[in-house]
């Protein structure tokens, strides 16, 4: 049995749409950010914290579970810098608790969600999982602090990990079920359709002063349902045993900057967006893109959609839900 947190989140429940036809999954959420209605109807589901010392310590009791996945976490750049308390909080003890009690029950085998955040402002035009780490926002830390974490207990306790650092998550899956819908939503790409969809009146665009080709940020947009197929090759190598104490880059290798996402979406939407140039965005570096060259060497990982792909499923699910 594999024991999902965040399972009803944006990406936690893209895995579970792939994982439940092959293993009986447990989705823990406390619903601050996931929605029920994304847990899929196969898989159990509990509501609570992982601040909840005697839920977790009944979960690991009454279930024998094989593996955690690790979705739960906050993830906004900018709500970091204004309250790092909660980052701290929310990602590094939350985890810090799930972890002592997983291994105090003998459960050794963990994929955590980490972030292109680790990198910080990058030296290298494309980045690799060896590139140095100088998080610069609270939100990168606290995933950097974690990811230390794994490692140190990985030498102590034999706990086997995989790390997946995801650049940015995007689309929405195929069969237009579940999709990306947070509140407030703050990723470009909702907020682009959304503008499309008549409940924004224009789309800001945080900096126009970058050192880009057109100055605005560059970023490497993966789907979704690839990073949750991601997840999947990492736990079948890590309860096959072969491998542990990874960290794999997650992106599609290319760079779109957000005039190009922007113009991309007019294309698929057929209509023209009214564009508003604002401030830069406190913590945003100038461009991320991903290497991912070695999960796809070491598992065999080929993303499948393409930035056009991934605005037409956005597309798709936004436009279907109103
Ligand atoms: N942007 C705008 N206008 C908006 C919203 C975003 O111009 O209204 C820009 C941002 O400045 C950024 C790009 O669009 O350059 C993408 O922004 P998102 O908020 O969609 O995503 P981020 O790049 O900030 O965040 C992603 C992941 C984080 C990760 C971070 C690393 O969601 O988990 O990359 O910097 F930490």
């Amino acid at each position: 049995m594999i024991l999902v947190v965040g399972g009803a989140g944006y990406i936690g429940s893209h895995f579970v749409e792939e994982l439940i036809y092959e293993k009986e999954v447990i989705v823990l959420d406390n619903l601050s950010t996931g929605h029920r209605q994304f847990v899929h109807e196969k898989a159990q589901f509990i509501e609570g914290n992982l601040g909840d010392e005697q839920l977790l310590h009944n979960i690991f009791r009454n279930y024998k579970i094989d593996a955690v996945v690790h979705f739960a976490a906050s993830s906004l750049v900018g709500e970091s810098i204004v309250n790092p308390l909660k980052y701290y909080e929310n990602n590094v003890n939350a985890t810090f608790f799930l972890l002592k009690t997983m291994l105090s029950y003998g459960v050794k085998k963990f994929i955590f969600s980490s972030t292109a955040a680790t990198y910080g402002i990058p030296s290298v035009d494309i980045i690799k999982e060896d590139a140095p780490t100088n998080p610069i926002n609270p939100y990168g830390k606290s995933k950097l602090i974690i990811e230390w974490m794994l490692d140190d207990f990985a030498k102590s306790y034999n706990l086997d990990y995989v790390i997946l650092r995801y650049f940015n998550a995007a689309g929405a899956h195929i069969n237009g079920r579940i999709g990306e819908n947070h509140t407030p939503e703050t990723h470009l790409l909702p907020l682009i359709l959304e503008h499309f969809l008549g409940t924004r009146d224009s789309i800001s665009v945080f900096g126009s002063d970058y050192p880009t080709k057109d100055g605005t940020c560059i970023r490497d947009y993966v789907h979704v349902t690839d990073l949750a197929k991601a997840h999947l090759l990492s736990l079948h190598a890590l309860l096959e045993n072969k491998l542990n104490r990874e960290v794999f880059n997650l992106g599609n290798g290319s760079g779109y900057s957000v005039m190009e996402v922007i113009s991309t979406c007019e294309r698929v939407v057929q209509k023209k967006a009214i564009i508003q140039i604002e401030e830069r965005r406190a913590g945003d570096p100038a461009k991320l893109v991903a290497s991912s060259d070695k999960i796809m060497k070491l598992l065999g990982w080929r993303p499948e959609h393409d930035i056009l792909s991934i605005i037409e499923t956005a597309w798709k699910w936004h436009s279907s839900r109103t």
